[in-house]
């Protein structure tokens, strides 16, 4: 396992924590307690989600939302609710929060 971060960098609903998985850029973030992670990548366009760095949750602070054109984002799943990439997903990473501190299952990575 990699640590990404501490467990209270990441604030419930708060910015995501970027963090690079080799030359891709992911992000972890917290919604209702559980963390979880995704590459920073929207479905519709392979650009980042958050212009303003780790703002990705939208005003609601219910769904991760791509900054560029809107697509929005259920973030326990990264499945797109809305938007030009309705029905495609974020890429979830593994990660697992445990001693205080937010993990990268590598070895789960395909
Ligand atoms: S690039 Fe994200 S919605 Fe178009």
């Amino acid at each position: 396992m990699v640590k990404i971060c501490s467990s209270e960098q990441l604030l419930d609903r708060g910015l995501a924590y970027r963090f690079m998985l080799g030359e891709r850029a992911a992000i972890a973030l917290r919604y209702d307690g559980v963390v979880y992670g995704y590459l920073n990548q929207c479905a519709h366009i392979p650009i980042e989600l958050d212009f303003n760095p780790g703002d990705v949750f939208d005003l609601s602070r219910q769904y991760l939302i791509c900054s560029t054109h809107g697509a929005y984002y259920d973030p326990t799943n990264g499945l797109c609710l809305g938007g030009p990439c309705v029905g495609r997903r974020l890429t979830s990473l593994p990660v697992k929060e445990e001693n205080g501190a937010v993990w990268l299952i590598e070895e789960n990575i395909a």
